[in-house]
C-alpha cells in the first residue's frame, strides 16, 4: 500500500473469485441480509481484479474504468460507496480511481457482480484497516470484507474466502451470521477439493429476471415457509455429505437445490422459466450418463439456463469425453467453460 502518484494516498489491489451456491440464497430480509443459510464454493478461473486508489481529499468523486474503458457501472459503484459509508468513516473524503477487469467474458453465465464486489470489498477493508492503524493480516480483515461485499451483492460475501463458504443464520455454526459469510475448512472431505465445474452455455443472453426482482419475489411467495425450511435442511445435509465424503448425499441436495431455486420462480407471481429446451436436455443427458457410467455426475444451475456440471477430478479425463461426445450440441456454438474449486482470493502487490 503505498503513493507512486504524489496525490495516492492509499491504494489497494485484490483478485477475487466468482463462486456457485450450492444451497442457494434467494429471498431478502432487512438490508441485504438473506431470507435463508446459503452454502457455496469459489471458482479458480473465474475472477475479477480490482485496484482502487484514494485521492487526495476532496468530496466524494468516483472515476470507474471497466477493461481500461471509463464505465457507467461508476454509478453504481457511488451509490454502493453510500450505502456502506457509516461502516467506514473515512468514505466521504476521498475521490475514487477504481479500475476493474474480469477474467471471463461478461455473457459467460458467471455471477460477476460476486466477483466485482467482492473484490472491490476487499481493497476497501484492507484500507480501512490501514487507515486505522490495524495489521492487514488480522483475520478480521475477511469478516470485514465479507459484510462490505454483501452490500453491494448478497453472493458476494461468499467470494472472499477459499474453497467453500457459509452465509446467513443456521444451527450449524454458532459463528453463521446474515451479516457476513464464513469459511468452511475444517473436516471437509478431501474428496471435495477435487470438485470441477464444468459450465455448460445454453444462453449468454442478457438476464430475463435481474436477481434483486428475483429475490423480491419471494417477499410474498406462497412456498415462502417452506423453503426457508427447505434451505436450512438442505445446508445441514449438505454439510454432513462434505464432512463424511457421500457422494450420493451430495448429489441428492444440490440438484434438490438448482430445481427449489427454478421451482421458486416458476410459482411465484409474476412467474418466471428461466431453463430453456436444452438446459432441460443437459439436465436429463447428465442424470443418464450418471446411472449409465456410474460416475457421479451431479449438476446445479443459478438463476438463468446454463448448466453447471459437477464432477470429481479423478473422472475428469471420462466426464470431459462425455461432454465433447453428448453436450456440446445442446450448449450454445459448443460452449462450455472449464473451471473448478478455488484457492480463494489474491492481494496483488
Ligand atoms: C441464484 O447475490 O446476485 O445466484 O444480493 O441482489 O446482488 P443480490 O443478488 P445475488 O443473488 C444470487 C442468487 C443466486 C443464488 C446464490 O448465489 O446463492
Amino acid at each position: 500500500m503505498s503513493g507512486i502518484e504524489k496525490n495516492i494516498h492509499w491504494t489497494s489491489k485484490w483478485r477475487c473469485p466468482s463462486n456457485i451456491a450450492l444451497v442457494k440464497y434467494w429471498g431478502k430480509h432487512d438490508f441485504q441480509k438473506p431470507m435463508n443459510p446459503s452454502l457455496s464454493f469459489v471458482l479458480q478461473n473465474a475472477f475479477t481484479e480490482t485496484s482502487v486508489e484514494l485521492l487526495k481529499e476532496a468530496d466524494r468523486k468516483v472515476e470507474f474504468y471497466f477493461e481500461g474503458a471509463a464505465s457507467d457501472f461508476g454509478e453504481r459503484i457511488e451509490k454502493y460507496l453510500d450505502s456502506i459509508s457509516s461502516h467506514l468513516p473515512w468514505i466521504n473524503k476521498y475521490n475514487f480511481r477504481i479500475r476493474s477487469h474480469n477474467s471471463f467474458p461478461h455473457s459467460a453465465g458467471i455471477a460477476s457482480s460476486a466477483s466485482s464486489f467482492g473484490a472491490l470489498a476487499l481493497c476497501l477493508a484492507e484500507i480501512d484497516f490501514a487507515i486505522s492503524g490495524r495489521e492487514p493480516d488480522h483475520p478480521d480483515l475477511w469478516l470485514k470484507a465479507s459484510e462490505l461485499a454483501r452490500m453491494g451483492s448478497g453472493s458476494a460475501c461468499r467470494s472472499v474466502y477459499p474453497g467453500f463458504a457459509i452465509w446467513g443464520q443456521t444451527q450449524l455454526f454458532e459463528s453463521c451470521r446474515d451479516e457476513h459469510a464464513i469459511m468452511v475448512y475444517e473436516g471437509i472431505h478431501p474428496m471435495f477439493y477435487g470438485l470441477r465445474d464444468a459450465i455448460l452455455m445454453v444462453d449468454s443472453g442478457t438476464k430475463q429476471v435481474s436477481s434483486s426482482v428475483g429475490h423480491e419475489l419471494m417477499n410474498d411467495h406462497i412456498f415462502q415457509r417452506s423453503r426457508i425450511a427447505q434451505a436450512h435442511q438442505n445446508i445441514s445435509e449438505l454439510y454432513l455429505a462434505l464432512l463424511t465424503g457421500n457422494q450420493e448425499k451430495f448429489i441428492e441436495v444440490v440438484e434438490n437445490e438448482a430445481l427449489s431455486l427454478h421451482a421458486m420462480m416458476m410459482t411465484s407471481n409474476p412467474s418466471f422459466i428461466l431453463l430453456k429446451p436444452n438446459s432441460l436436455e443437459l439436465i436429463s443427458r447428465i442424470r443418464r450418463f450418471r446411472e449409465k457410467a456410474k460416475i457421479p455426475v451431479s449438476f446445479t444451475i443459478d438463476a438463468g439456463p446454463n448448466i453447471h456440471l459437477l464432477y470429481f477430478k479423478k473422472d475428469e479425463l471420462d466426464v470431459k469425453a462425455f461432454i465433447e461426445r453428448e453436450l456440446l450440441d445442446f450448449c450454445e456454438n459448443g460452449k462450455w467453460i472449464d473451471d473448478r474449486i478455488g484457492k480463494g482470493p489474491m492481494r496483488i502487490t
